[in-house]
């Protein structure tokens, strides 16, 4: 069976009365009863964080090296500044997508660059709650 480690950066814990015209009104807690969920269905085994602290993640990315065959990670506003997290991803090489809410394109400027994107297989932005579910269904399929 798959493990799969899923990490929600800073400010995730707010979803549901953050920015509700942007991330809408869904709560981190349903994210991941829908996670849980769907990961059942494709029989996989999955395990969620959320932190506010970079080193915290860099650490919880460090340690998923032995236990975690794939990594699903919203490094929220890391994203667009953390240097340590796409390090620790690279480090730890185990296949990993970047995840948004909302479609970082269509926003300010300084969101349209992911310092992690370049060391995943792949990102998804732009879904709300779907592109955690999207992602689950790429790591499982991978070989
Ligand atoms: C986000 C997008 C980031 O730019 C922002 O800082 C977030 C959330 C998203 O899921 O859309 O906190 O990662």
């Amino acid at each position: 069976m798959k493990h799969i480690l899923v990490i929600h950066g800073p400010n995730l814990n707010l979803l549901g009365r953050r920015e509700v015209d942007i991330y809408g009104k869904v709560t981190l807690v349903e994210i991941n009863k829908a996670i849980k969920q769907k990961a059942k269905e494709l029989n996989c085994q999955v395990e969620i964080k959320q932190s506010n602290s970079e080193g915290e993640i860099v650490s919880l990315i460090g340690e998923a090296k032995d236990s975690a065959d794939a990594l699903i990670i919203n490094p929220a506003a890391y994203t667009h500044t953390s240097v340590a997290i796409r390090d620790a991803v690279l480090a730890v090489g185990i296949p990993a997508v970047e995840v948004h809410l909302s479609n970082i394109y269509q926003r300010e400027g300084f969101r349209h660059k992911s310092l992690v994107v370049g060391v995943c297989r792949g990102q998804i932005a732009g879904f709300g709650l779907q592109s955690y579910i999207l992602a689950l269904e790429a790591v499982a399929g991978e070989r």
